[in-house]
């Protein structure tokens, strides 16, 4: 979900409303199910709330056809369905204390059952299906008995189980906003005689870039000139402070149709980035922020990528270069899985956590998990305070910028980047390779953004055929080597951007069962890696091209140029520049996002915010 809160015009005014609506936008990529808001202004006995069903713009008709009065402060929710469906009466912001408080929320409450009962046994009377509602009524007994919302929301957090970022306001105190937050992200934004809570700093980007970290376990409390921030226990802690790198023109949409196409165009600079800064003075290659000492990385006898969704692909990719480079072994797991199968990890062992958030649950849950055995984690993520390189040992930043699209996609170049920098980096510690070797390939690195360029350039064929493909019901698609996690994260996209059945799968493994699927017009994308890498994978390749073909698939082959082989097989050929094997994977995924995104607006879907999903899942 995404959270806003907002408090400093001085008298009542529209400027409150006005910066929650704008912050919803901006975050309305972290769930889409309903949006509220909820004001306060002094003079009023209740806080004036309105919620809807369904996108943003719902609400804002709503405000239309029903204004709002002016206001002081302001909280506003867009919420990620956990508990209740999304509907008028689920949306948050919830209300108790005959409507003098409101409370919105993001995580789960996991004690609520025992809560609520609590709760319907004192009397009071619930109207949603929502855990939230649960804080709401709490945190209004807790403030019936102090006074004080701050010191409320400290003694109901303590209560609480579970995930959550609680944010409140209370009409006796028109020009306050608490937050609290635990084992879910909430930064504060520094203004000018106002102040900003927002579940990142997406929230208030477009009026200040200085910000404020908080911390597991805190509180903030907003007033117009002031930020306190406390732990549960009542404590006052000094946040960190940090100016933020990027300003609102990089969060919008710039010309393009969409975010998606906008990030799917932005992927050379992405990689680029993402390639900045990584040596020191004597060209040796470094992390940004390591906790974790080189003597420790040297005993390393085996590596778990954890991630989940478009970043475990990035982590499988990385499986291939790093074990390659380093002759170390690489398992990769996805985050949810990993922690509740007892794994094998040892002091010994390096998890490498890869989100474009740093935020999602399920990989933040895998890291502590880790942790506890005694791991070292190596945190890739694209989101600077978040939370996951908060509790890791070191951290590789992908220096993709806002990804604000759902389905990721110049994140993933990114990951799949920072990955290669982290093998060599290992290589470099471990003397697997020689320091010429390895700038060699820093440097085939750094003539990838190009190549990615080409192939954006080349970019219209591929929509055209995607225009003609709109009714597909499904498709396939197969990859050797780092092909295969290209071909997993090409279903992927076309699942969650056109909601079309597509299943990817290692080629090899095609006459173990999946050939089956295979009858006259099945549209089959296959990645065909580079004739001039190990000879056997490509003419294997191009024999499971025959193979289906000769069982009448359609084939959509992705290939190197001058790869003529290819051609007499297929169907219809992407091609991309030469690169290296195991670097091919940032220019190969390029096709195959701009065909999910381009046959999603084919079918006129919206690419941006995919029915069901959310960008950053802060729940297990
Ligand atoms: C969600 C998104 C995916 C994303 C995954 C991991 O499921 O819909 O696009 O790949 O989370 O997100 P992360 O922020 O950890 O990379």
């Amino acid at each position: 979900c995404g959270i806003v809160g907002y408090v400093g015009s001085a008298t009542p005014s529209t400027r409150p409303l006005d910066v929650a609506l704008e912050g919803l936008g901006r975050l309305e990529y972290r769930g889409y199910d309903s949006a509220g808001v909820a004001l306060v202004a002094p003079g009023r006995d209740e806080v004036a709330v309105a919620k809807k069903a369904g996108k943003l713009v719902n609400l804002r008709t709503a405000l239309v056809e029903s204004p709002l009065p002016q206001a002081t402060a302001a909280i506003g929710h867009t919420r990620w369905a956990t508990h209740g469906a999304p509907s008028d009466l689920n949306a948050h912001p919830h209300v108790a204390l005959d409507g003098r408080l409101a409370v919105i929320h993001n995580g789960i409450i996991e004690n609520f059952f025992s809560l609520r009962s609590e709760l319907l046994e004192a009397g009071v009377q619930f109207v949603s299906e929502t855990d939230t509602e649960v804080a709401a009524h709490l945190l209004a007994a807790q403030y019936e008995r102090c006074g004080d919302l701050t010191e409320a929301m400290r003694v109901v957090a303590q209560r609480l189980e579970g995930t959550f970022t609680l944010l409140a306001v209370h009409a006796d105190h028109p020009d306050t906003v608490v937050g609290a937050r635990h084992d879910s992200p909430l930064v504060v934004g520094l203004g000018d005689g106002e102040n900003f809570l927002g579940s990142d700093v997406a929230a208030f980007i477009a009026h200040t870039r200085e910000a404020l970290e908080l911390g597991q376990d805190q509180i903030a409390t907003i007033t117009p000139n002031a930020v306190t921030v406390t732990d549960f226990e009542g404590q006052v802690v000094t946040p960190k402070h940090y100016t933020v790198d990027w300003d609102a023109s990089a969060a919008e949409k710039g010309g393009f149709w969409s975010f998606m196409a906008k990030e799917i165009a932005d992927q050379p600079k992405a990689v680029a980035d993402t390639l900045l800064g990584r040596t020191n003075e004597s060209g040796d290659l470094i992390l940004d922020d390591a906790r974790i000492d080189e003597a420790t990385l040297r005993t390393i006898d085996k590596i778990i990528v954890v991630a989940c969704g478009t970043a475990a692909y990035a982590g499988h990719v990385a499986k291939y270069a790093i074990e390659h480079w380093c002759r170390i072994p690489v398992e990769i797991e996805l985050a949810h899985e990993f922690r509740y199968r007892d794994p094998i990890v040892t002091p010994r062992t390096l998890v490498v956590a890869i989100s474009q958030s740093g935020e999602t649950m399920d990989t933040l849950m895998a890291v502590r998990h880790a942790q506890e055995q005694g791991a070292k984690v190596i945190a890739i993520v694209n989101t600077h305070g978040s939370t996951i390189p908060r509790e890791s040992d070191a951290v590789l930043y992908t220096h993709a910028g806002p990804e604000v699209a759902v389905a990721s996609t110049k994140a993933f170049v990114s990951q799949i980047t920072a990955a290669y920098i982290l093998g060599l980096y290992f290589a470099q510690l471990r003397g697997n390779m020689f320091r010429d070797e390895i700038h060699t390939v820093l440097d085939e690195l750094r003539a990838m953004p190009d190549k990615i360029q080409e192939v954006l350039d080349r970019g219209e064929r591929v929509r055209e055929i995607a225009r003609w493909m709109a009714d597909t019901s499904s498709v396939l698609f197969l990859g050797r080597h780092v092909g295969f996690p290209i071909a997993l994260e090409g279903a992927l996209k076309l699942k969650e951007l056109a909601y079309i059945h597509a299943e990817g799968f290692a080629a090899g493994e095609l006459k173990h069962g999946p050939i089956a699927l295979i009858e006259p017009g099945q549209p089959v994308f296959v990645i065909v890696p580079s004739p001039r890498g190990r000879d056997s994978l490509h003419s294997k390749v191009i024999s499971n091209i025959q193979e289906i073909r000769a069982r009448g698939a359609r084939t959509l082959v992705i290939a190197e140029d001058g790869d003529e082989a290819v051609t007499p097989f297929a169907d219809e050929v992407f091609w991309v520049p030469q690169c290296p094997t195991l670097l091919s994977p940032l220019v190969t995924v390029v096709p195959l996002q701009i065909f999910a995104a381009e046959l999603s607006r084919a079918k006129g879907l919206d690419v941006d915010q995919p029915r069901n999903l959310a960008k950053s899942v802060t729940v297990e």
